[in-house]
């Protein structure tokens, strides 16, 4: 029998240098191109795996960047859609750290509040403020006009 890690192989080959985000649930790849910005046009190479076998987390998406890093912004939002999410940083085909995501307590100047009268959408100095109310499933509160959103709140800001 073929491990799933091994038939992951047969599918991308491992990267030099660069960053591989594992674990990602499944269908989700996409929405983590997007927090990184990435649309093609900027020439990283990019593996993207999709809906492969995952012994924790059922099926999972997994993406790949050669030559680039991802910053703790970057992280943060990953968290929210992906909190299954390991960043492995790869140099010279070692995996030299491997991070696990940690939704934060509280998120500021990542998401806008849905709300339009929200202070934080009417006053430019204003920055977006939540706090964690409950992670599975995902839930945060406006620190301002105390709305709550949902991951699918995030999803869509994000695509
Ligand atoms: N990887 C890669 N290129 C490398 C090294 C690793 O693309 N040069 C990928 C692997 O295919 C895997 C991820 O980076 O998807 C993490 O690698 P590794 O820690 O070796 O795998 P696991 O031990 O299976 O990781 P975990 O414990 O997080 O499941
Ligand atoms: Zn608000």
């Amino acid at each position: 029998m073929i491990s799933s890690s091994k038939r992951d192989e047969l599918i991308v080959s491992k990267i030099r240098n660069g960053t591989v985000i594992d674990h990602i649930p499944a269908g989700r790849a996409l929405a983590v191109l997007r927090i990184l910005g990435i649309r093609g046009s900027e020439g990283y190479r990019v593996a993207l795996v999709m809906n492969v076998e995952s012994k924790k987390i059922g099926r999972k998406d997994i993406v790949k960047i050669e030559d680039r890093v991802i910053d703790e912004k970057e992280a943060s939002l990953i968290t929210l859609i992906a909190p299954s999410a390991t960043i492995n940083i790869i140099r010279d085909y070692v995996v030299t750290e491997k991070r696990h995501l940690e939704v934060p307590k509280q998120i500021r100047g990542l998401i806008k509040c849905p709300n339009p009268q929200c202070i934080t959408n009417n006053d430019v100095e204003a920055e977006s403020r939540f706090t964690t109310i409950s992670i599975k499933p995902l839930k945060l509160k406006c620190e301002y006009c105390e709305i709550y959103i949902t991951e699918d709140d995030v999803i869509r800001q994000i695509l």
